[in-house]
């Protein structure tokens, strides 16, 4: 075994250093401890690495079984918690290599051949984040089917939709759930769509302009699963753009903020229905908190704390792309500041879909079999809300438009309607016959049909409507939806 020209970074580069680094510099460059969480990533990138330069005549079968000989013990090392980090070999790349050579020698120096640094980082993090977003979309996928499962238990039950956060239209609550999965589905098409550009192969760019090794790309694109539907290889086709450009890495974060702005608007309305105000719904206790001074108080702090990590996540997408804006080709030590941002949001998506699910769905412990239960509907609070405010009037409108009025006129003996009943503290539906005659001749006893609840939502049964029928088709494609998907997951 020869030594190790890694285990002091200095001797990394070359003789052509004149003094150490201080260990200020040392710490200010390094990103051992946060890009540690690559390492898998890393040696599986280096084995395809090395089978490939192996297959094409590059390196010996000898050197080639050593490198994996010594990934292997790496692996062990690191799982096994006793990999020791050094924040002096800077990063992932070189604390793998470094102890590579340590335990095989000159093989471990001969497996940085026809590579860089700067393919090497892209591809890890390319790798990686793939595997995340195949995470993300599972998860992504629990959640609709934990939302879906809710609306079908409540297709009638009744709430005043809102325009302007003031009663507009009554709706069933699935439905308003609905809308919640048709956001999230487009989440999950967007993330299906980056990942097709995230997985694709940088390695083989060298550090900048391609490299005089006859490697094969193609193979190690292969080796890696870095291949399209058709499964074709799918390989970065300019060695300045692949080494360089981290946009994968913000569209990525971009879908993300997106996806958080859509779980932001939905804690918004849990955490306005949680309150007495509204009382639509409780959320099971343990997802909330006490106050430590108001003894009655019981605070949605899940749904505020993602409202809040919204922020964070949004912010982490700016971070990124002020990061990217200035930077000339190709590399720059710059693109070291994408991970802490990346891993973050990957981090906070996860968590924030995992614990959503749980909130609304419930969960079954798999041993014992003790169920806990998910959002609770009080629907006779959200009935009252909903007669409360006038709902109906656009349907007593448009019941006197089928009497033959112009629209704008039924609008304006509406409006004096309910002036009238709000002077009264009356519902549109408790005027008598008589009184709603006054304000048209027309209207008859059938008028009572369209001023309740039910009657206004059976009614809007256009495409995408509230009316059950409606809903119920839209169950029944989003369940086919979701099962097609989860099976390709
Ligand atoms: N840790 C570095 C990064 O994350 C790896 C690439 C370093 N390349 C270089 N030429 N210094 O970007």
């Amino acid at each position: 075994m020869t030594t190790n020209s890694l285990d002091q970074k200095s001797q990394a580069w070359s003789g052509l250093f004149t003094e150490p680094m201080s260990e200020l510099v040392q710490r200010y460059t390094a990103s051992v401890f946060f890009d540690q969480r690559l390492w898998k990533a890393d040696i599986q990138g280096s084995l395809a690495h090395a089978q490939m330069l192996f297959e094409c005549g590059i390196l010996s079968a000898e050197d080639f079984a050593s490198i994996q000989r010594g990934m292997a013990l790496i692996t062990e090392e690191i799982e096994g918690g006793h990999f020791e980090w050094k924040l002096a070999l800077e990063d992932v790349h070189l604390n793998i290599e470094a102890r590579l050579t340590q335990l095989v020698g000159d093989a471990g120096k001969r497996l940085h051949t026809a590579r860089s640094r700067n393919d090497q980082v892209a591809t890890d993090v390319r790798l990686w984040l793939s595997a995340e977003i195949d995470l993300i979309l599972l998860l992504l996928n629990d959640l609709q089917a934990a939302l879906l499962a809710l609306a079908e238990k409540n297709i009638d039950v009744i709430l005043p939709g809102f325009t302007h956060l003031q009663v507009a239209q009554p709706v069933s609550f699935a439905h308003h759930l609905l809308a919640y999965i048709e956001m999230f589905s487009r989440d999950a098409q967007r993330m299906q769509e980056i990942k097709a550009r995230t997985n694709c192969l940088p390695l083989g760019s060298a550090a900048l302009a391609g490299t005089s090794y006859p490697i094969n790309r193609l193979r190690v694109a292969e080796l890696l699963g870095m291949v399209n539907a058709l499964g074709e290889p799918q390989v970065c086709q300019n060695s300045l753009d692949a080494v360089s450009d981290r946009d994968f890495a913000i569209e990525f974060t971009s879908a993300c903020s997106l996806l958080m702005v859509h779980i932001s608007r939905m804690s918004e309305e849990l955490v306005l229905w949680m309150s007495q105000n509204f009382a639509f719904i409780q959320i099971a206790d343990r997802f909330t908190t006490g106050s430590s001074i108001m003894p009655q108080k019981k605070n949605p702090d899940v749904p505020e704390l993602a409202r809040g990590k919204t922020g964070r996540v949004v912010g982490h997408l700016m971070g990124l792309l002020m990061l990217m804006k200035a930077q000339p080709l190709a590399y720059n030590k710059d693109n070291q500041e994408d991970k802490e941002p990346l891993f973050d949001t990957v981090d906070t998506v996860k968590d924030t879909l995992r614990i959503f699910a749980q909130m609304i769905a419930g969960e079954k412990d798999p041993i014992t079999g003790v169920e806990s239960g998910g959002l609770r509907v009080q629907k006779e609070a959200m009935q009252t809300a909903a007669l409360k405010g006038y709902a109906t009037a656009t349907d007593l409108a448009d019941y006197l438009v089928k009497k033959g009025l112009p629209f704008r006129d039924a609008h304006e003996t509406v409006a004096l309607a309910v002036k009238q009943s709000m002077k009264q503290g009356k519902a549109l539906s408790d005027l008598t016959l008589q009184e709603l005659q006054s304000f048209h001749p027309s209207i008859e006893a059938d008028v009572y049909a369209v001023l309740s609840l039910e009657g206004s939502l059976h009614s809007r049964m256009s495409l995408g409507g509230t009316a059950p029928d409606q809903i119920k088709s839209q169950i029944q494609r989003h369940a086919l939806r979701l099962q097609k998907e989860s099976a390709c997951l």
